[in-house]
């Protein structure tokens, strides 16, 4: 039986509740990555190879932690990042998620396969609570611009494509799980066709388009005035393209380690991508995001040292909802949130802004 949600003091604390209490299909689809998990691994892993240079007496009575991401004012530096099929761990799905982001004044990306539609959880959010969309691209690119737009409508403040998928990676855990045909409401708003044949992953992404590319870019900003976001880059040539395409983000990921296994951990293509644009000047022309294997405050911490705008939070904050609804989102939020305070304390900063590269050494990924 599952502890009292107060025995949970981490975020790890969430996922081995989470590991108990959801059926094997759905640990199987949220926890698996591609192959062998090595980068599933190494996302988080990377984190401890870098280490603090912290600075003391500095007076740090008061800590700030908000700041704000494509121009929108959160409470603090992470975001609920994009993870579809939300009914598999709770009944209710996103709107959870929503409801505990609001509550926090933290930032929701929602995903395309959301088994909420996007007027449910738009209806489940406060009046000023900040929603953006994450979006697999249709080869139906009608079906594509009904999303957006309708999206935009209701009030969305960013477009996230996704452009780490032209095909979804091979997780075998889920593989070897077969799609459950009872779990096909998690999916009822979805235009996809549902191949039962295969996991989860493969059962709802047969629609999405192999052929994207960046000649693609214009007719985005021709459907939409939200500022478009490339999320799933992963070489610092790619965010030099965005910049060349005036694209106002890009978020460095691999998506949670479940596309290329060995491919590089978040931060470790962060490290090598802002020295690359304070190079060149360009520091200034593109928000950069990271997600990954974020568990604990300092990881976030890390990260915007290193230059990062924000950080996105995936896993966790679904195995915090499976394993105990909105109060259980609500906690984990909340001890984020405490831990960033602490971190930031110790660290010898008073805001986000203070944070920068002499904060943190990064010999041990492999930078000088
Ligand atoms: C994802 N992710 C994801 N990304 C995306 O662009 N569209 C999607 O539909 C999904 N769906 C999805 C489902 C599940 C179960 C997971 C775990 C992840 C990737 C996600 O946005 C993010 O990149 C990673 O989850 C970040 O890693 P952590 O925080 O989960 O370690």
């Amino acid at each position: 039986s599952r502890p009292p949600l107060g025995q949970c003091f981490n975020l790890y604390d969430f996922e081995s509740v989470a590991k108990q209490v959801v059926n094997k299909g759905t640990w199987a689809y949220y926890s698996s990555g591609a192959d062998d998990e090595i980068t599933l691994r190494e996302n988080h892993s990377a984190y401890h190879r870098i280490w603090f240079r912290p600075r003391v007496l500095v007076d740090v009575g008061k800590v700030d932690s908000g700041t704000t991401m494509l121009g929108s004012k959160c409470e603090v530096p992470f975001y609920v990042t994009a993870t579809a099929l939300g009914k598999l761990g709770h009944p209710e799905g996103e709107v959870v998620l929503t409801r505990a982001a609001g509550s926090h004044g933290v930032i929701q990306m929602i995903p395309t396969l959301a088994s909420c539609s996007f007027d449910e959880i738009v209806d489940a959010k406060r009046g000023d609570q900040v929603l953006w969309l994450q979006l697999y691209v249709n080869k139906d690119r009608e079906i594509t611009k009904r999303i957006v737009q309708h999206a935009e409508e209701r009030g969305c403040k960013g477009l996230f494509i996704t452009v780490d998928a032209p095909q979804l990676g091979r997780r075998e855990k889920d593989i070897r799980t077969k799609f459950d045909g009872a779990a096909s409401d998690v999916l009822r708003y979805n235009p996809s066709v549902i191949d039962r044949s295969q996991g989860a992953a493969r059962a709802i992404s047969t629609f999405i388009d192999p052929s994207l590319s960046w000649k693609d870019i214009p007719y985005f900003k021709s459907i939409t005035k939200m500022p478009i976001v490339l999320k799933g880059i992963q070489r610092v040539e790619d965010v030099l393209k965005a910049i060349e395409h005036d694209i106002p983000a890009v978020v460095l990921s691999n998506h949670g380690g479940r596309q290329l296994d060995t491919a590089p951990s978040g931060i470790e293509i962060l490290a090598e991508v802002m020295p690359e644009l304070r190079r060149r000047g360009l520091q200034d022309r593109i928000e950069v995001y990271i997600d990954g294997g974020v568990r604990r405050a300092t990881d976030i911490i890390k990260a915007l040292c290193l230059g990062a705008k924000g950080v996105g939070v995936g896993r966790p904050f679904l195995y915090a909802m499976s394993a105990y609804g909105e109060p259980g989102v609500v906690r984990a939020m909340q001890l984020l949130k405490d831990e960033f305070e602490v971190g930031m304390r110790l660290v010898g900063a008073k805001s986000v802004d203070e944070l920068g590269p002499e904060f943190v050494d990064v010999r041990g990924i492999g930078v000088h």
